[in-house]
């Protein structure tokens, strides 16, 4: 049986389809359009928009790694059932755990909880908070050795997209955790600054911060693509970590064995995409 993975060249859809390969998993590589995918010869690769799923692409999968579609998600709840597919995994926010948040990022990724708990297909939340990979947007200006940031001081416990997937990949393998909700962190809170400093030490760069105020950050982030209201929305929980850092869980190390990865690590990692 095929485990599919939506968003397979995603940062966390690549590393949940790389580890699962790793485990020796039958993968179905997903993306809207699987002629622009690079997976390794002899993955099987197909189409699959979930804003407008094909049932077909379901044939013979068992379980699934779940992005956060809102648009399409009751059609891929009947499609999935129709195929017999035993497993969903999705990729939500810690946004929802805030009960009752109205923010942008929580509605979304509640409107898919809120489908699967009712649809009755067994299924696992992922609800990690801040991504490491973030910080790939400061890619060019860390280049130009100044970093422009709101809340340079904000305290985020940022996790590494392999930390994730890891998760991710024991519950589609052992298909446990079914009906779990999984808070996922890295394993300590850091500044955005001490971010930037690490990243600065990994490639042996110096790079200078620079504070924006809220609305030169707002004008920025409203050229990249995120949903209506998802930038205020980031832009609160970031000036909410400057009093309180946001929590960290153990919930990695939980479920895998192993402690979630520094921020360190995920620089190092990823050293090669500042170049
Ligand atoms: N960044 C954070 O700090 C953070 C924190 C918590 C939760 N999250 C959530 O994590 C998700 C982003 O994860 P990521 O960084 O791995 O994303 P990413 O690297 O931006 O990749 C997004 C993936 O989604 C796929 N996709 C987009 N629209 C699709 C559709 N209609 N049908 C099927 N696939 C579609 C894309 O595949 P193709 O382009 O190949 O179709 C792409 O591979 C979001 O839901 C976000 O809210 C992010």
């Amino acid at each position: 049986m095929t485990i599919l993975v939506t968003g397979a060249r995603g940062h966390v859809g690549g590393q949940v389809l790389a580890q699962l390969l790793d485990a020796g998993e039958k993968v179905r590589a997903a993306s809207r359009d699987a002629s622009t995918l690079d997976v390794p010869g002899g993955v099987e690769t197909v189409s699959f928009d979930l804003e407008n799923p094909d049932v077909r692409a379901l044939d013979g999968v068992r379980a699934v790694f779940l992005y956060t579609r809102p648009q399409g998600i009751e059609k891929f709840v009947d499609a999935a059932r129709r195929a017999g597919v035993e497993h969903v995994v999705q990729l939500s926010s810690s946004a929802t755990l805030e009960p009752n948040s109205e923010n942008r990022i929580a509605v979304l990724h509640r409107a898919v909880e809120q489908v699967l708990a009712a649809s009755g297909l067994a299924h696992t939340v992922l609800h990690p908070g801040h991504f490491a990979s973030n910080t790939l947007g400061w890619a060019a200006e860390i280049a130009d050795g100044v970093v422009r940031t709101p809340y340079p001081d904000a305290r985020v416990g940022a996790i590494h997209e392999a930390d994730i997937a890891a998760v991710a990949v024991r519950a589609l393998t052992t298909g446990g955790y079914r009906g779990a909700s999984l808070a996922l962190t890295g394993p300590e809170p850091l500044s955005f600054r001490e971010q930037a400093t690490i990243i600065a030490d990994v490639l042996d760069r110096a790079v200078k911060l620079v504070e924006l105020s809220a609305d030169e950050a707002r004008e920025r982030m409203a050229h990249q693509g995120l949903p209506d209201g998802a930038v205020d929305a980031i832009l609160r929980s970031w000036a909410n970590a400057l009093d309180e850092p946001s929590p960290v869980t153990n919930t990695v190390e939980e479920v895998t064995g192993t402690a979630p990865r520094t921020f360190a690590t995920w620089a190092w990692d990823n050293r090669a995409r500042f170049s």
